[in-house]
């Protein structure tokens, strides 16, 4: 196996830009899941209470450019050919790619919502702020918190079997489909 020094995706492997995005937006992600938590268990005269919230809503911003940059990027490089494998987990395996994305879109917008129902800006560290909406429905807060509860929840989990199915293709079937993501390719190939 070789790294592969293509930025872009071809008709066989993940260029590396590509992969690098799927790992940073993966690390952040998960890494941003138990911060929530943390941040609903945090008592408002804790002095994390006015830091760790900041993190959670900057990162979760970033994470956000960066889906907005991985959709166009979809849009003009396309991802390599599945590899073969049964037409069912195929499909599963495309399915589960798709709501990923979506449960990711409906998470960071519900945290957004949350965060901006009082109508004020919200700020990405201390670089800039990005506005409220010019108009906020009723109960905001608590509906956009339950929806960012559930989906985030949903995410982290589908995740999880997603990764195990790239483990046990790794493991047991001994496929490439983990080393594609990981930027390698056959020397031969
Ligand atoms: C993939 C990205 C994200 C994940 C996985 C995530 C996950 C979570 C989780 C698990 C909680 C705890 C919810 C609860 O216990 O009820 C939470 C809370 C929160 N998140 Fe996120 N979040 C993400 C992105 C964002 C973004 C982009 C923002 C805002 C810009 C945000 C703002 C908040 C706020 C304000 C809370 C406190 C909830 C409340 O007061 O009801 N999150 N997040
Ligand atoms: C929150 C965490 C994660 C999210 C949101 C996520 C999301 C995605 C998405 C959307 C794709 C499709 C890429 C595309 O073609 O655009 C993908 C591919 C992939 N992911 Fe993840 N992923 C996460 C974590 C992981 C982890 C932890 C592993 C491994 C242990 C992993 C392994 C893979 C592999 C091997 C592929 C390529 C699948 C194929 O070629 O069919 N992912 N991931």
């Amino acid at each position: 196996m070789a790294l592969n020094h293509k930025l872009l995706n071809d008709e066989t492997n993940y260029g590396w830009g590509p992969v690098l995005m799927h790992w940073l937006m993966a690390f952040a992600i998960i890494g941003l899941y138990p911060l929530g938590l943390y941040i609903e268990a945090l008592d408002y005269y804790d002095p994390a209470y006015r830091t760790v919230p900041v993190w959670h809503k900057s990162i979760g911003l970033l994470v956000a450019a960066a889906l907005l940059m991985r959709f166009v990027w979809r849009l003009a490089n396309k991802p390599p050919r599945p590899l073969p494998q049964p037409v069912r987990l195929q499909q599963i395996a495309h399915v589960t790619h798709h709501l990923l994305y979506l449960l990711l879109a409906t998470t960071l917008i519900s945290g957004y919502l949350i965060s901006t129902a009082d109508g004020r800006a919200i700020e990405l560290f201390s670089w800039f702020s990005i506005p409220a909406l010019p108009f906020a429905f009723e109960n905001q807060e608590d509906i956009a918190g339950e929806v960012h509860f559930i989906t985030a929840t949903t995410l982290i989990s589908l995740a999880t079997l997603h990764a195990g199915a790239a483990i046990k293709h790794h493991f047991i079937d001994k496929d490439s489909t983990l080393k594609r993501m990981l930027a390698l390719r056959e020397e031969h190939s």
